[in-house]
């Protein structure tokens, strides 16, 4: 039996007054405020006027580490997971050297361990081909057994449907899910913003939303074919929500994650040639947040992933055909979600879902939902609190974000992973 060393008093957890007691790591129990006394020697932390969250989990980063530390070291990408609100963190392979191999898999490791020995957990995600060049399937035997938690070619799509199978067939052997991100490539060839009338007035080169869809729809033939699973990365618009409906409708082992960024804006963000709103997949229309918003509610759409994508300002300060496609979200995601949250546009039940629930079944990752015996992994979250995006506000060095000058509602005051305090 565990021995409390830690007593959180008087949050607020879904309307209630609570107190939470937590001993080695783990929670004790949540009870209603005051109904037990705090032992003799346990540390006592007041939470009056704040939530309590459970940490938030992100299958989707772009860290950087090696290659690209000027835009984002693992050192300042988990100091912004932390600060956000995020107590897992799964980060993609397109690094310099492609994290295809132990030797990548373990330096990033370590460099987390060395730079947050109590957490963000860094749970990395191997490469699906040797230097996602999408010829060769990379070793997942390897990979696996160093730690990564899944594959995936993100940010080059893999255009031989016989390698994809292939890559799906051998990454099951190991028990890795292959996420995938969807996006025919020469379709797509013209990244970062979302073909239409918009496109057409700004005079920048564009794809369709079908350049999605269509990926979608092969995913998901070759899963129910194989009777595999598919994690289908960043979806973004109506016609992908349509066919991922159809697919689970029919018992396909498919899940699949959007992205704050899909659910608050549109391809409007981009008039002006803002690049900071040049992402890819691209900021689709109206009715695409509209349907984002309403497929995340019925668990079409099972979770939310920031995509954290950082780069410098002097690669995205050019024209916007040459900048780099990406937003940095780690940030801002757990503000900007639950202000849709505030803003009934939401349910809070769908938020622990998408953000905590669904991610950590789905990879097999640490999950704490206030259980006895879950790890004592959660957040203070004062709601109130405004702040200003901006390059001062933001732990990420990635400052490359559309909501830059924008006020928004509520931050993480403490963070506890395993019970210890992180921020
Ligand atoms: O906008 C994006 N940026 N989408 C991706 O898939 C990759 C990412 C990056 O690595 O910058």
């Amino acid at each position: 039996m565990s021995t409390c060393d830690l007593v959180i008093l008087g949050a607020d957890y879904d309307g209630q007054l609570v107190d939470l007691f937590v001993g080695d790591g783990e929670i004790i129990e949540l009870v209603p405020a005051g109904k037990n006394t705090p032992p003799q020697g346990a540390e006592t932390l007041d939470a009056k006027g704040h939530l309590l969250l459970p940490s938030l989990t992100d299958v989707h980063t772009h860290l950087r580490e090696p290659g690209f530390e000027y835009k984002e070291d693992i050192e300042s990408g988990l100091a912004a997971a932390a600060k956000g609100g995020f107590g897992n963190i799964m980060c993609m392979a397109n690094t310099t050297p492609v994290n295809d191999n132990a030797t990548v898999t373990e330096l990033m490791l370590e460099k987390a361990h060395m730079a947050h020995p109590f957490g963000p957990r860094l749970f990395p995600v191997g490469a699906l081909t040797k230097g996602l060049k999408a010829e060769e399937l990379a070793p997942m035997a390897e990979l696996s057994r160093t730690g990564c938690v899944a594959v995936s070619n993100d940010g080059l799509p893999v255009l031989s449907t016989e390698l994809f199978r292939r890559a799906m067939e051998y990454a099951s052997d190991w028990g890795l899910t292959v996420i995938d991100h969807c996006e025919d490539p020469f379709m797509g060839a013209a990244a970062g913003m979302n073909e239409g009338r918009t496109s057409s007035l700004l005079g920048i080169p564009a794809q369709p939303d079908v350049a999605e869809a269509i990926q979608v729809a092969r995913d998901i033939l070759l899963a129910e074919y194989l009777d595999l699973p598919i994690h289908l990365a960043h979806i973004s618009c109506k016609k992908s929500v349509d066919v991922i409906r159809f697919a689970k409708e029919r018992g396909v082992k498919v899940t699949a994650e959007t992205c704050p960024h899909y659910l608050t804006l549109t391809e409007k963000a981009v008039v002006g040639y803002d690049t900071n709103a040049k992402v890819n997949p691209p900021l689709r229309t109206e009715e695409d947040v509209t349907a984002m918003l309403e497929a995340l509610d019925t668990g079409v759409i099972d979770m939310l992933a920031t995509d954290h994508a950082p780069h410098a300002a002097h690669e995205k300060e050019v024209e916007f055909d040459l900048a780099p496609c990406g937003i940095s979200g780690l940030d801002t995601a757990l503000s900007v979600t639950w202000e849709l949250v505030t803003a009934g546009k939401m349910s809070r039940a769908t938020f622990l879902r998408a953000w905590t629930v669904a991610p950590c079944t789905t990879f097999d990752l640490p999950l704490n939902t206030f259980a006895k015996g879950d790890p004592a992994d959660f957040f203070l979250f004062d709601p109130e609190e405004a702040w200003v995006v901006g390059p001062d506000t933001m732990q990420s060095r990635g400052k490359n974000t559309p909501l830059t000058g924008r006020t928004l509602s509520g931050r993480v005051t403490a963070h506890f992973l395993a019970g210890e305090k992180i921020v």
